[in-house]
């Protein structure tokens, strides 16, 4: 199985890239693409369809075209809820402790990594970022 990961700008601007890298790797996971690439705001409207109408939403496409993002293709068995495991919950103080986003993120809009949340939508994005 294989899902969409990214390192969102805060990832790149706080210099935990390696950190979060070295995580996905530890767990025995295969990185099997990598790019750094800057998002717009017509991709992000694609990619966050579900959230595109909510009041923050103007906040979070500030947020994510601030810098460059790192997407990786992420291949492993059951990987889609296993890197959501390692992510932590989206809400700062709902990740707990030990997971990337309960250890390094403070706010609920930059909470440094997005990995999809169904194999389904994993393909999808996939094929968005990479194109296969
Ligand atoms: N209540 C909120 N306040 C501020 N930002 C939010 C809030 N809810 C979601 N977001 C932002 O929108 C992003 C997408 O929301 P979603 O519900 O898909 O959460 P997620 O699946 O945990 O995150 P992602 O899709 O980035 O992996 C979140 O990662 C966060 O940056
Ligand atoms: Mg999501």
């Amino acid at each position: 199985m294989r899902t969409y990961i990214m390192l969102k700008p805060d990832a790149l601007k706080r210099r935990l890239a390696g950190e979060i890298i070295s995580r996905i790797e530890k767990k025995g996971y295969e990185i099997t693409d990598m790019k750094m690439f800057t998002l717009t705001e017509d991709i992000l409207k694609e990619h966050y369809a579900h959230i595109a109408n909510l009041p923050f939403f103007p906040d979070i496409v500030k947020f994510m075209t601030s810098g460059p993002v790192i997407g990786m293709i992420v291949e492993g068995p059951d990987v889609v809820q296993g890197m959501r495991n390692l992510m932590g919950a989206t809400k700062c103080l709902e990740a707990t402790a030990g997971t990337i986003r309960g250890d390094f993120a403070f706010t609920n809009g930059e909470n440094l990594i997005h990995g999809s949340d169904s194999p389904e939508n994993a393909e999808i994005e996939i094929a968005r970022f990479f194109g296969k």
